[in-house]
């Protein structure tokens, strides 16, 4: 079929983390609403999630609203907020039945308490799952989690000499997470949008021009295929360099 990975189990990336964009102008190429390219994002999300769990990645962290949407037009707004919660409706007990464990990023306290309440009961209705950790980033701002994440050491009274890298990250909304090894970004936009700041600092990244609703199953695949390429050296030398050095 093509579509199985050639990728050894060690090169898939444990953690994929996407910049879902390009909806409005999916939809605007087909002189569509710009909710409909929302509503067919949606419809792509679902493969991109099951494929996910059938390529083995075990977290998959996905933007899908962020700190800084607030600034769209009303009706926008409310549209994606409706989408969102449809979709939990719509999905909740097929990823369940998946084993997938929903977790939420983000600040849920701005959110309607209809809404509010329905992404807590997910998260908890799922919470002991394990094939497939979904991160969902709803009202999402990185900035925003670091603030959050300052704010909170400093009420408990941790003192200045305690303060690291590894007490910073547990206080994000991704504590426990390990950090992504690949961020897609679809829709060509060069740049991270406040999405993920502290946590990508060593990520790899796969931008393609493809719009969200179409970025499918198969072009998926080459993102995984591209990142098993990677030579991740984390500020030291190539894993080949360094064995060459050794044997010398
Ligand atoms: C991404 O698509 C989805 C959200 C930000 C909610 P956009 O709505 O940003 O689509 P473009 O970038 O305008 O095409
Ligand atoms: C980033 O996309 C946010 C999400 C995908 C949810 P945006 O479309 O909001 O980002 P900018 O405005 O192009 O940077
Ligand atoms: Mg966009």
């Amino acid at each position: 079929m093509g579509e199985h990975l050639k990728i050894p189990p060690e090169k898939i990336p444990q953690h994929v983390a996407i910049i879902m964009d390009g909806n409005g102008r999916w939809a605007l190429s087909r002189g569509l609403p710009r909710l409909a390219g929302h509503r067919a994002g949606t419809e792509n999300l679902r493969r991109i999630i099951r494929a996910s769990v059938e390529f083995g990645v075990k977290y998959l962290t996905i933007y899908a609203f962020s700190t800084e949407n607030w600034g769209r037009p009303p009706e926008e707004v409310k549209g994606l907020m409706h989408i969102f919660e449809d979709v939990i409706d719509r999905e909740l007990a097929e990823l369940h039945k998946e084993g997938v464990q929903l977790r939420h990023i983000g600040r849920l306290e701005r959110l309607a308490p209809k809404l509010h309440k329905k992404v807590l009961d997910a998260v908890e209705l799922t919470k002991d799952n394990d094939r497939l950790v979904l991160n969902v980033a709803f009202n999402y701002g990185g900035r925003d989690e670091i603030v959050y994440a300052i704010q909170r050491i400093v009420e408990s009274g941790i003192p200045a000499e305690d303060v690291n890298a590894e007490l910073v990250s547990q206080y994000l909304f991704t504590a426990g997470v390990p950090d992504p090894d690949l961020v897609i970004r679809t829709s060509g936009e060069l740049r991270i949008s406040n999405f993920l700041i502290w946590q990508t600092a060593y990520s790899e990244w796969y931008i393609t021009p493809t719009y969200w609703p179409d970025f499918n199953k198969e072009e998926f695949r080459r993102a995984l295929e591209d990142y098993a390429r990677r030579d991740r050296r984390f500020g030291g030398v190539s894993a080949a360099v360094d064995n060459k050095v050794h044997a010398s």
